[in-house]
């Protein structure tokens, strides 16, 4: 039988893991989240989500990874099915392949919107447009593919295939020498940019108005249950749970290595970026730039907006602005790059070790799928498809397989047999409280989440509540009604799920349980 890959050390895997969760989450998604939801009094949901959700769920991925990979298994489907016992579980896993997909099919245009903003900070482009006020015109003539590079050649439509070859390319050296590699480069980069960063913004005459702004507590935001209900998210998001890639990169670890410390050392790392760099950045500059009597018109602007179309005005007013903008614009690139990879390697692990193909055709038979679905997603940018996307796999689909994840591990596998495996190789003592905790609080809490998300936001949009019937798109000069698109894209996404379902049926049919791994 084919031997699997090992991560080469400890600190390659806390890498690989802090790598995933550092992302664009923590730079534009967290700041514009915590300004809107209640400044320092969005801290207080987002920590207790911290506790009793993503510490809990990186432990159950951490713990469920390492146990499927003594059995040879990466993904999802296999782990599910070797840790339970149970034969209906591996499709309960299909989720752990598909949904990390979803989101891996709109995150890498919007990082590679990063590449391309990076190019224009160095050529100067950014700056003249910082001079005429048409940031956001290039932006918006940027992603509709109206800006181009060379002869014809939409200037998003050449960095998405770059970023894309990039992103593959690393998957395609392995797990050492791939993605290891590229975290052990990247993560110090990041930190090292992020802290530049931090330091220029600290140093700004008026900071203290732009901090202010950003951490003074509104209480009253903590009787909203929207307040709750985004901090969860967040916390998802950022964290990189019940997406899936932990599960899978917890399976390349040796088999009796430390998982409790290794996941705490990778969720610090990640709280730090986010809370103290991520927290300090955009916002409190947007707010010293532009004074508090434009919050609102801050706000408004959204995640991508005050990342794309403000920040470089924002650096472009100080000394050195393009190095600024370059620096900002690279560091974000940097941390999406860790985060894609991680969410594509689950279903190459899949094709890998369940279906059991050769590393090579695993990975190019995602690239060639992605490549197809991320050309509809750009294409389709105007009839929602990113919208679509972001919904079902980068906010459905992660609180329904966390959920899944933590009554699997805490009532299937059992909390004894859980805890046990938690603990084996373990270099600190986890307190028994999060015995209970991973017991009840967890699940009771991502149950209670589902039903008031559904309630509030979720069911609106599945019923297409704000899309007007009458309202068209025109995606490559073919018109067409929004809902159609929408329809056909949701249905083209659910048949993947079936895809992958068959798939799971077929191969577990001719080899029913892997020999395990000596
Ligand atoms: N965890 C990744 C991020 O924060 C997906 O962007």
């Amino acid at each position: 039988m084919k031997q699997r890959e090992y991560w080469s050390s400890k600190l390659g895997v806390i890498l690989a893991v802090a790598g995933s969760a550092i992302g664009l989450g923590n730079f534009l998604r967290f700041p514009v989240k915590a300004a809107t939801y209640g400044g320092g009094a969005f801290l207080i949901p987002y920590l207790i989500a911290f506790v009793v959700l993503g510490i809990p769920l990186a432990w159950v991925e951490w713990t469920l990874g390492r146990y499927g990979g003594k059995h040879s298994y990466g993904s999802a489907p296999g782990i599910f099915h070797v840790v339970t016992g149970k034969p209906w579980a591996k499709y309960l896993g299909s989720l752990g392949v598909i949904g990390p997909l979803l989101i891996y099919f709109y995150y890498i245009y919007i990082e590679s919107w990063l590449l391309g903003f990076s190019w224009y900070a160095l050529t100067g482009e950014l700056m003249s447009a910082v001079h005429k006020s048409t940031v956001s015109e290039l932006f918006g003539n940027y992603i509709t593919l109206k800006t181009t590079l060379f002869e014809g050649m939409p200037a998003a439509l050449f960095f998405f295939i770059l970023t894309f070859i990039i992103n593959f390319g690393i998957i395609g050296f392995g797990i050492r020498r791939g993605i290891e590699q590229i975290n052990k480069i990247a993560l110090p980069l990041i930190f090292f940019l992020g802290i530049l960063l931090f330091i220029r913004v600290l140093t700004i005459p008026g900071i203290n108005r732009g901090l202010g702004f950003m951490w003074n507590p509104d209480f009253s935001s903590l009787l909203k249950p929207k307040v709750w209900l985004e901090a969860s998210g967040q916390i998802f998001f950022t964290m990189s749970v019940g997406i899936g890639a932990i599960l899978t990169y917890a399976s390349y670890i040796r088999k009796d290595q430390d998982v409790a410390l290794s996941s705490l050392s990778s969720c610090a790392a990640n709280g730090f970026a986010e809370v103290v760099i991520g927290g300090t950045i955009i916002i409190p500059l947007a707010i010293v730039l532009f004074g508090v009597d434009n919050v609102e018109q801050i706000a408004k602007v959204g995640t991508f907006g005050l990342g794309f179309n403000t920040m470089p005005a924002l650096f472009g007013k100080m000394p050195l602005g393009s190095l600024l903008q370059f620096i900002w614009f690279t560091l974000l690139f940097f941390a999406g790059i860790t985060s894609s990879i991680s969410i594509i390697q689950p279903a190459v692990s899949f094709l890998e070790d369940e279906v059991g193909w050769k590393h090579g055709k695993s990975v190019l038979t995602i690239a060639g799928l992605s490549l197809v679905v991320c050309l509809v997603a750009v294409f389709g940018l105007s009839g929602g498809s990113i919208d679509e996307l972001d919904f079902w796999g980068g906010t459905f689909s992660l609180v329904v397989f966390g959920t899944i994840e933590a009554i699997l591990f805490a009532w299937v596998l059992g909390i004894d047999k859980g805890w046990e495996e938690l603990n084996t190789g373990s270099h600190i003592r986890i307190p028994r409280i999060f015995r209970f905790v991973l017991k009840y609080v967890t699940p009771v809490y991502l149950i209670i989440i589902l039903i008031a998300w559904m309630i509030t936001d979720g069911w609106g949009f599945i019923v297409l509540k704000g899309v007007n019937p009458s309202d068209t798109v025109t995606i490559l000069s073919l018109t067409i009604k929004k809902v159609v698109f929408i329809t056909s894209f949701r249905l083209f996404l659910l048949a993947l799920l079936i895809a992958a379902n068959v798939i799971i049926f077929k191969v577990w049919k001719k080899r029913p349980l892997k020999p395990l791994v000596k």
